[in-house]
């Protein structure tokens, strides 16, 4: 993926800076409006930009695809390409069926063309297998759980799976804790680097959400998951997991309760300041 290629044309789909404004193509909100998500106009139009450079021979990877919002914008015109999507189905109360069928029906209406492959399950599961993906990744969009562990994982996780030279898009990234994993993370890999930061200027900020920010990956040696990695992913996928589960349990259950218990912990890492 040439990421030089993306950093240069942003911002042509831009009325101006895209820090500040919006996307000129005015069918990104179109689909805001149509599909329900998380993701804002100008996100939308970042990740449809990705998916246009990437070449044929590479794989786009999304973790954390909902209801389809981010997906059905990023395959728009790209339909040539090969989209891979990651979900567990477990947040916002999502009862799985429901969800799966509403995601289905909006892939069924904007992406009938293109191909996505739906892998169902944990993320830091499913990108330990390295047969899963057909494709170096050549783009990557991370917008899954936000836990200082996931996303710390979710950059040392994915880097076996990159191509030589990837793109990385991390929604939420305004908030704290993305900045401490993302800052623990490339401190001892200087194959990374943070490129843009569109950042957030408050919680759910029309123009960017809670901030989207762009890495840039260019490989200078094999890349292998650490033995402290390791462990680190089975941590997540054997304990946070089950721990994540029976959250959202709770939360359906008693949602005042763990919604002030949510307020009080995550306060200080998901604010936009
Ligand atoms: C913020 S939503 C994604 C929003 C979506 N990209 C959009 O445009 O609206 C986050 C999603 O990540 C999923 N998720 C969280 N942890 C995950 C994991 N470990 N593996 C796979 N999906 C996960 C959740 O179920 C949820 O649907």
């Amino acid at each position: 993926m040439d990421t030089n290629a993306f950093f240069e044309q942003a911002p042509d789909h831009f009325h101006g800076d895209p820090a500040h404004t919006e996307p000129i193509d005015p069918w990104w909100d179109e689909l805001k409006a149509d599909v329900t998500g998380f993701t804002s106009s100008n996100e939308l139009a970042m990740l449809n930009l990705a998916a246009k450079l990437l070449p044929e021979d590479e794989a786009y990877l999304e973790i954390g695809t909902f209801k389809g919002r981010s997906m059905c914008a990023t395959v728009r015109g790209n339909e040539s390409k090969t989209f891979y999507a990651m979900e567990n189905f477990l947040e916002f109360g999502m009862a799985g069926i429901e969800a799966r069928t509403e995601l289905m029906q909006n892939l069924e209406k904007y992406a009938v063309d293109a191909d996505v492959r739906l892998l169902e399950g944990d993320c830091f599961k499913l990108m330990a297998d390295p047969k899963l993906i057909d494709k170096p990744v050549g783009v990557y969009f991370y917008d899954g759980e936000h836990t200082f562990v996931a996303h710390f994982l979710s950059l040392a996780v994915v880097e076996p799976l990159l191509a030589d030279e990837a793109l990385i898009l991390v929604d939420d990234a305004t908030w704290p804790v993305v900045h401490r994993a993302h800052q623990k993370y490339l401190a001892k890999n200087p194959e990374w680097t943070i490129v843009e930061k569109w950042d957030a200027k408050v919680d759910n900020d029309p123009m960017w959400a809670n901030g989207l920010h762009a890495l840039k990956f260019v490989r200078t040696e094999p890349s292998k998951l650490t033995t402290s990695h390791e462990l680190l992913r089975k941590y997540q996928v054997h304990v946070q997991s089950r721990i994540n589960r029976l959250a959202w349990k709770l939360g359906a259950k008693f949602p005042r309760v763990m919604k002030t218990i949510e307020r009080i912990v995550l306060a200080g890492s998901r604010a936009v300041k």
